[in-house]
């Protein structure tokens, strides 16, 4: 059995940056509200009419990925593809990016497991490398939220967290099996999964049926979230699953030198830090600057660390998300 390494890690933003002051003069609500609720003081938004999609931008965040890699688009086995916001209902966009990148026949796999669709993608590239199936796999997480939200009072409670943006890695074969991922804790719970959800367009409530009813008070096609209820998911799962992995792998909390949690809420990142008891050089965050950029926030601020200088090689890694489905995960490894 190989193991797997990322070998290359890309991001692309789009460059309209919504500050909260920005969010205040749409909706009733302040810098000091999602501040203290959230951490974000801003967040990238995708101009209308521009070329960014979830795929485009994931093509761009793979080309950065790529390069550093040293890897060409033909050298990638499979694509795998987490979005929570596809370009189209069909095909996903896994294709798309394909496409964009000139492979001409490789597969592509859109992951659907929201806030956890990156740490699903590397274990699902994970097994594929290990089993000898493929060598280099392109594992991407990409959100357009922006264009989905109800930028209305209303819609406060949820327009304010979500940030648009995309992630790029590049997994290859490790033969030291000391090295690269050294295990990932994959679960669902789908009891909750109407607490953060988008049924609207769906199969459930089908486009012709929403535009038929004709009612104004119908906002299923905007994303639902029972706040205080994720929150105490999230706690709980985040902890469990980081556990399970130290265990596995016979770490402390204090053998980290980084953890790069999903951007959920700044305030769920530093309960898991104080929890760990984890200094500030062991974690990243940059909500602040993003938003919740869901399947593409782990790729985001690790690249960004990455690029700060803050991954080493060497370095004890750990990720960890918890999102819609309820899904939930952790990935150890070893840079
Ligand atoms: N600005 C001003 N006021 C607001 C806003 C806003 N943007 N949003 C909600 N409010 C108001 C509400 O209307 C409510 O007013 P009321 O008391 O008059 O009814 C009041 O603030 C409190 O609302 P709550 O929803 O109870 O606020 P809460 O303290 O729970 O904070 C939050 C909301 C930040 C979403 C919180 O529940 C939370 O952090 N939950 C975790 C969910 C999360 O992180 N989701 C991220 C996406 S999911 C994921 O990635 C895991």
């Amino acid at each position: 059995m190989y193991n797997s390494r990322i070998i290359g890690m890309g991001k692309y933003l789009p460059d309209n940056v919504v500050t909260n002051d920005d969010l205040a003069k749409l909706m009733d609500t302040s810098d000091e509200w999602i501040t203290e609720r959230t951490g974000i003081k801003e967040r990238r938004h995708i101009v209308k009419g521009s070329d960014d999609t979830p795929a485009t931008m994931g093509h761009k965040a793979a080309l950065i990925a790529l390069e550093r890699a040293g890897l060409q688009p033909k050298d990638i086995d499979l694509i795998l593809f987490a979005t929570l916001s596809p370009d189209y209902y069909f095909p996903g966009s896994g294709v798309l990016v394909q496409k964009l990148l000139g492979i001409p026949a490789c597969p592509a796999m859109d992951i659907r497991m929201q806030c956890s669709g990156f740490i699903y993608g590397i274990s699902t590239a994970d097994q594929f490398i290990k089993t000898g199936m493929y060598k280099n796999v392109l594992v991407i997480g990409s959100e357009n939220h922006s264009g989905g939200l109800d930028f209305t009072t209303r819609g406060r409670g949820v327009s304010v967290i979500f940030g648009d943006g995309a992630g790029a890695a590049v997994l290859t074969r490790e033969e030291d099996n000391t090295r690269g991922i050294l295990s990932t804790h994959l679960y669902s719970e789908g009891e909750h999964a109407e607490e953060l959800s988008l049924i609207g367009p769906s199969t459930q409530r089908w486009v012709p049926e929403i535009i038929a009813a004709n009612d104004p008070d119908d906002i299923s096609y905007y994303p639902y979230m029972n706040g205080q209820t994720v929150f105490k998911h999230a706690v709980v799962r985040f902890s469990e699953v980081i556990n399970e992995g130290l265990q596995k792998n016979n770490w402390e909390a204090a053998d980290i030198d980084l953890f790069v949690p999903h951007q959920a809420n700044l305030r769920i990142a530093q309960f898991i830090q104080k929890k760990f008891r984890l200094g500030d050089d062991q974690v990243y965050n940059n909500i602040m600057r993003y938003g919740n950029t869901t399947a593409a926030s782990i790729p985001i601020a690790l690249t960004e660390a990455w690029e700060e200088g803050k991954v080493k090689e060497g370095d004890k890694v750990v990720l960890a998300a918890f999102g819609s489905g309820f899904t939930w995960g952790s990935a150890l490894m070893v840079w």
